[in-house]
């Protein structure tokens, strides 16, 4: 379905305004358009599930909004400069990661958001496919174009943990635990899964998509995944607005990557560190190449992860799947 006119939008904006009965009088000098304009605008609301009530001859009442992740529901009432102010809503498609990356190969601006209800191929990290169950959770690329080298795409990925995990506490009131690089947990159980791509130049970053998956309000999993994952609703019993969750989730991206990118990823590791209380932990660490395996001493300025092994070296590593010698994450 494609997106609102800026008639539909404004008659939308309108009943959102004020709670109450919207007579066609006050609609039509409003917005400067006919009757039918309004009433053919209201006719589309409903078809995009707006519960759009009409009052005989005493105008209309917005009753409910959709469950949907649509740009004007997500964009009502974002402050922010660049992230989610263009959005691109498929009802299903794909991977959001696929068609963020043509976009942004066309040349899409920074901040671009593109969201879907369902993929049909959503996929994960190490070639694994993402579980994408429609109208129910949060399944988003952003497209950003950051000056930097390379290196940034493993730094921008671990700041957006830490973005998720705060919406999340913000949005659902639900504390998460970041697992390095980018999976955010509950007591050992993924919440969301994080997919960076990018294109580069030698030494020079092109452009990145920064591929988010939340499992918000899906109660039921697929018998695999039943031990290993969860969603907010599950852990809270209560369902996540998935169109407030995502401006959250807009606006705390866009604070920390540009404080990422004007002083690095030094000023943000505490807050990261508070959210993955990895130092100290035991740890092994697969980086693809190699298993290490020592203690971990957190993140350093880079956001590399340090490793001390049991021959005294420390070794720091950018990426690789981390698991705790215990066997569990630590609650
Ligand atoms: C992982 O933990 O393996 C990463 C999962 C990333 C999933 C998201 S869902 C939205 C975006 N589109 C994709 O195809 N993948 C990412």
């Amino acid at each position: 379905m494609s997106e609102l006119s800026r008639v539909e939008r404004s008659v939308l904006d309108l009943l959102r305004s004020a709670p109450g009965i919207h007579s066609s009088a006050e609609l039509t000098e409003k917005l400067d358009v006919t009757r039918a304009a309004v009433s053919k605008a209201v006719a589309r609301l409903r078809d995009r599930g707006y519960g759009v009530e009409s009052k005989a001859s005493a105008g209309y009442r917005l009753a409910s909004l959709p469950d949907r992740l649509y740009p004007e529901l997500i964009q009502h009432g974002l402050q922010t400069e660049f992230t989610g102010q263009e959005i691109v809503h498929f009802a299903k498609t794909d991977s959001t990661n696929t068609q963020a990356a043509s976009l942004a190969n066309e040349g899409a601006p920074e901040g671009l958001l593109v969201v879907a209800e369902t993929q049909t191929a959503g996929r994960g990290r190490l070639g694994r496919s993402w579980s994408s169950p429609a109208n129910t959770n949060f399944y988003g690329s952003f497209v950003l174009r950051p000056s930097l080298p390379p290196i940034a795409a493993a730094q921008i990925t671990l700041l957006t943990g830490l973005c998720v995990a705060r919406s999340l506490e913000t949005v659902a009131g639900l504390r998460t635990r970041i697992k390095w690089p980018n999976d955010v947990l509950v007591e050992g159980r993924k919440i969301c899964g994080i997919l960076t791509e990018s294109s580069s130049e030698l030494d020079r970053v092109n452009w990145l998509v920064i591929g988010i998956g939340v499992n918000l309000n899906v109660r039921k999993f697929p018998e695999e995944l039943e031990e290993i994952a969860t969603s907010a609703a599950i852990e809270t019993g209560k369902p996540v607005d998935r169109a407030d969750f995502t401006r959250e989730l807009c606006s705390q991206l866009e604070s920390h990557y540009l404080r990422f990118v004007s002083g690095g990823f030094g000023p943000l590791r505490d807050d990261w560190e508070r959210y993955a209380r990895m130092a100290g932990e035991e740890v092994i660490v697969g980086t693809g190449s190699e298993d290490i395996e020592g203690r971990s001493l957190g993140l350093d300025s880079d956001g590399f992860l340090q490793v001390e092994t049991p021959d005294g070296r420390i070794v720091r590593i950018v990426a690789g799947d981390v698991t705790l010698k215990k066997g569990v994450h630590r609650k």
